[in-house]
């Protein structure tokens, strides 16, 4: 009797995690239908990686705007026609690219299996394989497919769901637990910020007349903010480009956290992490590499599970920009 108590109980813990790690995708999800999907993926992605040092941050942020915009279903590699204006369109798509590698792999596994392999899978292994280059082929996450692509893209739905640099901690917790996502999670995976850049325009306002009478934001090392003046050239400037880790910021490392601590976050949305006691904990334990990386696998896990197509739902679009 107590025998199938435990094992009813360990069932339904085990029905339980599986839809909180993301429900019906699987390890390996197209071994019979497309062996070879996933080194495809690989190999092409390692190709582009090999001449453009800063894919795999693009790949990264690209795959974040697809999962917080209707779940991971490529809606965010759809064009927009002469009757919708798509996410890729919004406000906050500023810089967002990769597409061409998307396409690129999309063509490949196409060739080898038509109809078999969707987008949203092709861009959560894509992400993962780029960012885990500099680590010799070891997989810095593990990554379930089965996902399928969704049907509809609206730029309107990314400007509510995606969130901005100047938003303060109470409403990115709030973003994220609309995504199912913990604060824990929001301070992990903004840690994705190790690499990358970040246009002047996004953070400008710490710089320059921070509250009305020419000053800077105080929560900004000065020295730091002083540097930033001599790159940005004003509120204005939607060009210029800054390193968010400046040391390595093509190399995915912890070093965001360190930098973090020590005012130098680039974004509000950075700085804001270090408002509270919890996420200022958090934001100290993740100094510690290993942890960051143990921690990060976890939570882009999570990320990649959000609001997934699976069975019947969607489609496997056959060109990732335009649905079928
Ligand atoms: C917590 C809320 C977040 C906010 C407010 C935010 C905001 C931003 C902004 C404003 C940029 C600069 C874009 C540009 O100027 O071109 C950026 C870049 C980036 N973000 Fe985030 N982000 C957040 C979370 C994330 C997450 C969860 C990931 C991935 C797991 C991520 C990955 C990246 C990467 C890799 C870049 C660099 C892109 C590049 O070099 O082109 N971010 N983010
Ligand atoms: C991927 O690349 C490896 C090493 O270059 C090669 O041996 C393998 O055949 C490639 N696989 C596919 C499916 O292209
Ligand atoms: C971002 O949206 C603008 C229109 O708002 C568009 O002109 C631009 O091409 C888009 N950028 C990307 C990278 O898709
Ligand atoms: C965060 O921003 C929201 C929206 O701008 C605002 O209503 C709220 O008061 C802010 N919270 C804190 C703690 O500053
Ligand atoms: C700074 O902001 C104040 C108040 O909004 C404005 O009157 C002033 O012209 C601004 N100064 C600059 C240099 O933009
Ligand atoms: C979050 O979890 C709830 C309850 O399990 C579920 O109904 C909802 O669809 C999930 N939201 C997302 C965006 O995955």
């Amino acid at each position: 009797m107590k025998m199938r108590f435990f094992l009813v109980a360990s069932m339904m813990l085990l029905s339980f995690l599986e839809i909180t790690e993301g429900g019906s995708l699987r390890k390996n999800f197209y071994k019979k239908s497309c062996p070879q999907a996933e080194e495809i993926v690989k190999n092409i992605t390692l190709q582009h990686v090999s001449s453009r040092p800063e894919l795999p941050a693009k790949l990264l942020r690209l795959h974040f705007h697809d999962c917080f915009v209707r779940g991971c279903d490529a809606s965010v590699l759809i064009e927009s026609t002469a009757s919708n204006t798509a996410e890729k369109d919004a406000i906050p798509n500023l810089s967002l690219s990769g597409f061409d590698v998307v396409k690129d792999i999309k063509d490949a596994v196409e060739a080898k299996c038509p109809g078999v392999v969707s987008c949203a899978d092709i861009l959560t292994l894509a992400a993962r394989d780029a960012v885990s280059v500099q680590f010799n082929n070891e997989q810095k996450w593990e990554v379930l497919t089965g996902r399928r692509d969704g049907t509809v893209s609206k730029s309107l739905e990314a400007l509510i769901n995606i969130p901005a640099p100047f938003h303060n901690i109470s409403t990115l917790r709030q973003i994220f637990s609309s995504k199912n996502l913990t604060l824990h999670d929001l301070v992990v995976l903004s840690g994705a910020h190790t690499i990358g850049v970040g246009h002047c325009n996004l953070f400008s306002n710490r710089l320059f007349n921070f509250t009305g009478k020419g000053d800077q934001d105080p929560t900004l090392d000065s020295t730091y903010a002083k540097f930033l003046k001599t790159k940005c050239q004003g509120l204005g400037d939607t060009t210029t480009t800054v390193e968010m880790d400046p040391s390595s910021s093509t190399d995915f490392n912890s070093d965001y956290y360190p930098i973090l601590l020590r005012k130098k976050g680039l974004f509000t949305s950075d700085a804001t992490l270090l408002t509270t006691k919890q996420s200022r904990n958090i934001v100290k334990e993740l100094v510690s590499q290993n942890k960051f990386f143990t921690e990060f696998a976890q939570s882009m896990k999570r990320m990649g599970a959000i609001g997934v197509l699976s069975g019947s739902d969607g489609e496997i679009r056959r060109k990732c920009s335009i649905v079928n």
